[in-house]
């Protein structure tokens, strides 16, 4: 069959077969623990901390959902915190010393993991009062923005919070544009990001804070790196997030 496009599904599907696979990618990138990468840290993000901190994001026990969870830093600290967490990662291998972190962590609620893409994750609930996302969205072909935003529509809660740290504009990724993206069959190592841009992504939300991470010294208990922006949002009205599915968009149809 050649005439292989009908839906949305068809088409983003299409797009990203432009791109090499991304599951092979990371199950090399955590292949190797000795790599000393630094999302291997155990730490968890100095942004999440403060704002927890702070009162910028309220306290446990609530459901937190972290998309592209890695070896589970955050999931981690959240549940030892009281949350209730699911995690979900791409690769088996994040997954799996995810799952040896939380043990290791010891006493207290562990996350629940999923090996899945975060669009295909088979979540044990509907809602969410924090979707968390360090360093996930950044990897995503920008067609993706598209289910991202899906997604939120459909897993955060009203009057939820939602997080995401990114490669900032000017420090880290590309800053091509997305039609040069396509072009090329490259994501070049991730998106960067401006705050500009998140604002405009996320224009749904009421933005609470947006700021570069602060670095962390090597012997510090939280992580932190200057090459990220971190920005905290609240879904704080009740309209779709995105474009709603399943009907016309634009009136052009
Ligand atoms: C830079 S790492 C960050 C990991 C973790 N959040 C942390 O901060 O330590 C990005 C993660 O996103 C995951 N990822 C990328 N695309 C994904 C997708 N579509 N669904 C689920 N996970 C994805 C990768 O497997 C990888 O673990």
């Amino acid at each position: 069959m050649n005439r292989t496009i009908r839906t949305t599904e068809d088409v983003l599907a299409l797009l990203d077969g432009l791109f090499p696979p991304a599951e092979p990618f990371w199950d090399r990138f955590y292949a190797d623990r000795s790599a000393g990468r630094p999302f291997f840290t155990p730490e968890p993000d100095e942004n999440l901390v403060s704002w927890l901190g702070r009162g910028l994001l309220p306290p446990a026990p609530g459901r937190a959902l972290d998309l592209g969870c890695g070896v589970g830093r955050n999931a981690v600290h959240l549940a030892s915190l009281g949350f209730e967490v699911d995690a979900v990662d791409l690769s088996a291998t994040a997954v799996a010393w995810a799952e040896e972190r939380a043990r290791e962590a010891g006493a207290g609620a562990r996350p629940r993991f999923h090996r899945a893409s975060i669009f295909d994750a088979r979540l044990p609930h509907a809602h969410y009062d924090l979707v968390y996302d360090s360093g996930c969205l950044h990897h995503l072909p920008p067609h993706r923005r598209v289910s991202y935003l899906a997604l939120l529509d459909r897993v955060l809660a009203p009057g939820g919070h939602f997080a995401v740290t990114a490669f900032a504009a000017g420090a880290m990724g590309s800053e091509r544009p997305d039609e040069e993206l396509y072009r090329l069959g490259a994501l070049e190592g991730g998106l960067a990001y401006s705050p500009d841009e998140l604002r405009s992504l996320f224009r749904e939300f009421t933005p609470l804070e947006i700021r570069p991470m602060a670095a962390q010294e090597a012997d510090s208990p939280l992580f932190g790196v200057p090459f990220l922006l971190a920005a905290l949002f609240r879904r704080t009205t009740d309209g779709p997030v995105g474009v709603p599915t399943g009907g016309p968009t634009d009136g052009r149809g």
